[in-house]
């Protein structure tokens, strides 16, 4: 996988498996401190401390369809390639967060991607969710919340073009103005 952003697809895939009504999503960019965060946080079904140790196994999953379960094996190595590292915490019925850990500056750090069109993709996508985006860097931040858009635009559907067009720019401003490139 090439950009983290598609990591972070991954890791809210699973919040949404885990029957999810509400997920934060956060990157902290700290390159003075030669740090990245992403943390992702869910309120799904959670995981039993054997499930959730087992958890970043690429061999370990819940999943019927499959026998591999990568999403979180993947952001797990992409963390340690940077001498980085994911913890879990997540309890039985009560949810789960995942805090990935990434040597901002580190050679094999992938880059973050497009959050413009990752987080278009999420809140379009998963419109009955509550799905919030946190985005800081270097004291500053910007957030977005999806239940404030859909009070924005009460009567219309998040795929009205309008909405779309709203939300790009307000990522794209907001992202610009903290200092991150789409
Ligand atoms: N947010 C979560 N809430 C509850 N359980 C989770 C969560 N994230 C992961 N799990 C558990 O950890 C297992 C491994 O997750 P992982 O993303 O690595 O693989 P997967 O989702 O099973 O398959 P893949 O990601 O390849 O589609 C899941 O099968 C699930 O049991
Ligand atoms: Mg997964």
């Amino acid at each position: 996988m090439e950009d983290l952003s598609l990591h972070i697809l991954d890791i809210v895939e699973n919040a949404i498996s885990a029957k999810a009504k509400r997920i934060d999503i956060l990157v902290m960019e700290e390159p003075k401190e030669d740090r990245l965060v992403i943390e992702i946080k869910d309120d799904g079904i959670g995981m039993d401390e054997a499930v959730s140790r087992k958890a970043t196994d690429p061999f370990f999953t819940t999943r019927t369809s499959r026998r591999v379960g990568l999403g979180l094996s993947l952001i797990a190595q992409a963390a340690q390639e940077t001498g980085g590292t994911v913890r879990i915490e997540s309890e039985l019925g009560k949810g789960t967060k995942v805090t990935a850990t990434f040597q901002y500056h580190h050679i094999d750090r992938k880059p973050l991607g497009n959050m413009i069109e990752t987080m278009t993709t999420l809140l379009l996508g998963n419109a009955g969710l509550d799905i919030s985006y946190t985005h800081q860097k270097e004291g500053k931040s910007y957030v977005l919340n999806g239940r404030s858009l859909k009070e924005r635009f009460k009567d219309r559907s998040l795929t009205d073009p309008e909405v779309i067009q709203w939300l790009r720019k307000d990522l794209k401003e907001g992202l610009a103005q903290i200092g991150v490139q789409g």
